[in-house]
């Protein structure tokens, strides 16, 4: 279920009160915080400290992430952690509440190629280390990560790394870092392509067909704010391809089809 207002402040709250930051994450790649609103812990991403990229155009990665969010609302699955837009500290940007995995968990792994389990993981591919010994990308079978990967093939996500999976406790699986949405052309890659040509079951269609009957009825307006309307009609097209196939498309277009690094 998607999350609304927690109990303990409410979403005015979380709008307008104080963001402090904690601490910058350094993994990342863009000045990316660790910050919290009275008691709720948030990541804070500042427009001003978006590294500009070649294929997406300049400033505009916070309203992709909280179109993204939309539309993980709209499919019902609660793939996207509550994504807002905001002023803070470093002007305005997204803010996500903070999601504590598990760290015993993971649902995307890199392993030598004769330790991969027998059931209940998908292999994408197996190739050689840094240090010539042969490895596999694998991630788990879930009926919860088929559904990420059925989110990223709407919003046309290209950079869906291993960390960009985050393993909760309890198996629920949250996808972060979606500033690489909405791009017009092909663009998806992601370390999620184990179910490459299987068909979508009756839960996956479900959620396209309500993706669908949102956009038609105010999401698609709602998106105006966060996305051009060439990119909103992409979208709508991708839903409907998406549900006419009734398959997990194959890598299109000349860009590689996993992201780099892979985690
Ligand atoms: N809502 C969240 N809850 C918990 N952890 C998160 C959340 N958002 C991000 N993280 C963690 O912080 C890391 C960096 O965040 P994110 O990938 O969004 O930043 P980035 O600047 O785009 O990084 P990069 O370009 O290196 O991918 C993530 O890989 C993840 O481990
Ligand atoms: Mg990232």
């Amino acid at each position: 279920m998607a999350a609304g207002p927690d109990s303990d402040l409410e979403q005015g709250d979380l709008q307008r009160g104080d963001l402090e930051i904690l601490g910058r994450i350094r993994t990342a790649s863009n000045a990316t915080f660790l910050a919290r609103i009275g008691e709720v812990e948030v990541v804070y991403k500042p427009i001003s400290g978006e590294k500009p990229l070649w294929d997406f155009p300049d400033g505009d990665l916070a309203h992709r992430e909280v179109a993204a969010r939309l539309v993980s609302e709209a499919l019902g699955w609660d793939v996207v952690p509550e994504t807002w837009l905001r002023d803070g500290p470093l002007g305005a940007g997204m803010v996500q509440r903070w999601q504590d995995v598990d760290p015993e968990q993971e649902a995307v792994d890199l392993v030598p190629v004769d330790a991969v389990p027998d059931a209940g993981w998908r292999l994408v591919f197996d190739g050689h280390d840094d240090h010539d010994r042969p490895v596999a990308l694998i991630h788990e079978d879930t009926p919860v990560l088929r559904r990420m990967a059925v989110f990223d093939v709407v919003t046309n996500n290209a950079d869906r790394k291993g960390g960009h999976v985050l393993a909760m406790p309890g198996g629920h699986r949250y996808g972060v870092d979606h500033g690489l949405t909405f791009h017009v052309e092909p663009k998806l890659r992601t370390v999620l392509w184990g179910w490459l040509g299987d068909p979508l079951d009756d839960d996956e269609l479900a959620g396209l067909a309500r993706l669908q009957a949102a956009l038609s009825d105010g999401l698609a307006d709602e998106l105006t704010g966060y996305l051009t309307d060439e990119e909103i009609g992409m979208l709508v097209e991708r839903c409907k391809r998406l549900a006419a196939a009734a398959r997990f498309p194959s890598p299109q277009g000349q860009m590689p089809a996993v992201p780099w690094p892979l985690f």
